[in-house]
């Protein structure tokens, strides 16, 4: 079985970005912890970032030949992209939102995500954290699911 984690725009720069909010682990931080999950799951991830919004929405249309699903945490583009959601409900493959905050208790711009109805469930708010229990949703949920 294998999960791509898809990271957003500026979260490259986790580790110095707004550490009251986001923490102070770096992205590859988090993703080697995500991927040592991993393996005890018996299951490989993969992890692709970047700020441009086209980038992200090819990497989930290409995703259907490649992954079983996606953990996806669409940062700045949660509250506006039409196009990741598309992209999102025409690739077929499951995918759990993720948020390392709590996007309801911060500015009310961010209380909405178009991308999340179009995936089978959201994990917010619990830091990094967030990145395990959404790898640990979505192994459960193909398994469930796909025998
Ligand atoms: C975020 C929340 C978004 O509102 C924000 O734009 C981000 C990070 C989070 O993980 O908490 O960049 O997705």
């Amino acid at each position: 079985m294998k999960i791509l984690i898809l990271n957003g725009p500026n979260l490259n720069l986790l580790g110095r970005r707004e550490t009251d909010v986001y923490g102070r682990a770096s992205l590859n931080e988090i993703i080697a912890k995500v991927k040592d999950r991993g393996k005890k799951l018996e299951v490989e991830v993969e992890s692709f970032q970047s700020n441009e919004e086209g980038v992200l929405v090819t990497q989930i249309g290409d995703s259907s030949d490649k992954f079983d699903g996606i953990i996806l945490n669409p940062a700045g583009y949660t509250h506006t992209s039409v196009a990741l959601r598309d992209a999102l409900q025409a690739c077929n493959v499951p995918c759990v939102e993720v948020h390392l905050s709590n996007i309801h208790a911060r500015e009310d711009f961010r209380h909405s995500s178009l991308t999340a109805g179009a995936c089978i469930g959201q994990i917010i708010g619990f830091g990094e954290m967030s990145y395990i229990l959404a790898l640990e949703a979505i192994v459960g949920y193909l398994r469930r699911n796909k025998g």
